[in-house]
């Protein structure tokens, strides 16, 4: 099976950015992590980063002309303004789309409570730091054995 990960606007700063957020660790660290998961579970992941809307967009529709089997997703602060990307979410139904979090976005700033792609997600996945990239992949893993 083979899993897009997508994180969006300002994670390529983690270890630098708001370190009492988002810890020490740097974005690098998340990669690792992420592709040292993946690899214990069998599943084959491509991790991507962009600061751009059209950039993710264009990432989430090509996960679907190739035929990845589902997509997680940290959209950053496009999370509480893109209805572009929610719409490209919606687009690609029925690829399923986890939403992930390093932080728990409900336990912060009113304007992070909203979340427009996350009607359209198959799960969100907040405050559980790195380990929430892997919750997610284990999620579209067991999705798409059943
Ligand atoms: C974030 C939460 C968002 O509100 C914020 O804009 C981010 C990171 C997180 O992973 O906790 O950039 O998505």
């Amino acid at each position: 099976m083979k899993i897009m990960v997508i994180n969006g606007p300002s994670l390529n700063m983690l270890g630098i950015r708001e370190k009492e957020v988002y810890g020490s660790a740097s974005y690098g660290d998340l990669v690792r992590f992420i592709e040292e998961s993946a690899a214990r579970l069998g599943v084959q992941v491509q991790v991507l980063q962009s600061n751009h809307e059209g950039q993710i967009i264009d990432w989430l529709q090509q996960a679907w002309f190739d035929g990845f089997g589902g997509v997680v997703i940290n959209p950053g602060a496009y999370t509480h303004t893109s209805i572009a990307i929610a719409d490209a979410i919606r687009s690609i139904a029925p690829l399923p789309v986890v939403e992930v979090h390093l932080s728990d976005i409900d336990a912060r700033e009113d304007y992070r409570k909203v979340s427009y792609c996350a009607p359209f997600c198959v799960a969100q996945i907040k405050g559980q730091g790195f380990a929430g990239y892997l919750q997610a992949i284990e999620k579209l893993q067991k999705m798409a054995v059943l």
